[in-house]
């Protein structure tokens, strides 16, 4: 069972999933994908942080797709009360809508197999001038790297200051003190 407190989420060994500290970049990354309405494909719904920013966002449909039970349930909850969220559930890496286009794509999944997949084969989910951004612990360097070998068209990283609470994690799953929230194109 994933422990739910106001600050963050823990699984079952109370290693932390999502932190209340991301808030700053969660923000970011939602006003980067929306920055074109339309609509828009969430991977991973954790805490919803970005989920409630993108929803602040003048867009058309919010897709969120979740694979975890009860964040899942949690999910199917926030969604009541806004009709354009459209709930998936399962793994991103077989359950994207395949008949679909999207204007925005965030990815923020956590210790999961497929993320190698994710920046080579979500291009042809994109509308022509979609964006996509993605939550990572890289530098700016290994980011530019990983980012042009794939060949997107433009890579924009926006350096943010973050301040992660590092001596109350467990699991010290980010430690620096700058954080780079990637923008790719086609
Ligand atoms: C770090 S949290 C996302 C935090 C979110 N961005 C927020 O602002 O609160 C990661 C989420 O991705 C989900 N997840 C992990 N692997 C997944 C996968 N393969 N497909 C879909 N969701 C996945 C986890 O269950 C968890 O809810």
């Amino acid at each position: 069972m994933y422990t739910f407190l106001k600050d963050k989420l823990l699984d079952e060994e109370g290693k932390e999933i999502m932190m209340e500290w991301e808030t700053s970049l969660m923000e970011e990354h939602a006003k980067i994908v929306t920055a074109n309405g339309g609509d828009i494909l969430e991977i991973g719904f954790g805490m919803g942080i970005c989920s409630n920013f993108i929803q602040q966002a003048n867009i058309n449909t919010h897709t969120i797709i979740e694979i975890h039970n009860e964040v899942f349930e949690r999910l199917l909850e926030w969604a009541k009360d806004k009709p354009n969220v459209i709930p998936i559930k399962g793994d991103w890496f077989d359950s994207i809508p395949k008949d679909k286009k999207y204007d925005g794509i965030m990815h923020d999944t956590w210790e999961e197999k497929n993320w190698h997949h994710f920046l080579p084969n979500i291009k042809s989910s994109l509308n022509p001038k979609g964006i996509v951004s993605f939550y990572n612990s890289e530098t700016e360097e290994s980011l530019k790297n990983n980012c042009n070998n794939i060949k997107w068209s433009t890579l924009d990283l926006k350096k943010i200051k973050v301040k992660p609470p590092i001596n109350n994690m467990k699991y010290k799953y980010y430690d620096r003190n700058i954080y780079f929230v990637p923008k790719l194109t086609i």
